[in-house]
């Protein structure tokens, strides 16, 4: 049987206007698995991690999902959440709807919001702190609100 990996990078390159990033990267990750990406700044982990959530596209090679090739396949409709160095989180909303954006985007019922949204908070550590403003939280709060938001989906 075909040992299907979670995610299987194969001879992945990248560059940015002949500038290499990624020069045939060659990688599995299997389900459960824990994985860090550890090198000096500018080495490419961050190109890497977006080639996989598809927000660019590698210049050659192929990323697989489940045994299948993903390149075709938007961000949106990847099952891949990312929490980015810069958490881009919404300024103008507080940290409540910063966590309910992806599930009010996607239509669910407003008391499903209210359940998974409390769940998530408590699950990061910030209970009570669903009406506070991103400005007003230190950057590990932020971050943790990053995080919520990205696992409530
Ligand atoms: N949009 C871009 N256009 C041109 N060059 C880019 C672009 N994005 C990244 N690079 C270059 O590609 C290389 C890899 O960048 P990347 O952001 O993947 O590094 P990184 O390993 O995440 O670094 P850090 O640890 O500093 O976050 C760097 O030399 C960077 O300057
Ligand atoms: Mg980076």
């Amino acid at each position: 049987m075909e040992n299907k990996h979670l995610i299987e990078l194969v001879d992945v390159c990248k560059d940015y206007n002949g500038d290499v990033a990624l020069d045939h990267v060659n990688l599995y990750i299997n389900d459960g698995e824990f994985l860090t990406l550890l090198g000096p700044s500018g080495c490419g982990k961050t190109t890497l991690l977006r080639c996989i959530a598809g927000f660019i596209t590698p210049s050659s090679g192929m990323i697989k999902m489940n045994g299948e090739d993903i390149a075709k396949v938007p961000p949106h409709k990847r099952a891949i959440n990312t929490v980015f160095q810069k958490y881009a989180l919404f300024p103008h909303l507080n940290v409540h709807d910063n966590i309910a954006f992806g599930l009010k985007i996607k239509k669910t019922p407003k008391p499903v919001i209210e359940e998974k949204v409390e769940k998530m908070l408590k699950l990061v550590n910030l209970e009570g702190y669903g009406k506070r403003w991103i400005d007003q939280l230190s950057g590990g709060q932020q971050q943790r609100v990053a995080i919520a938001r990205a696992l409530v989906n």
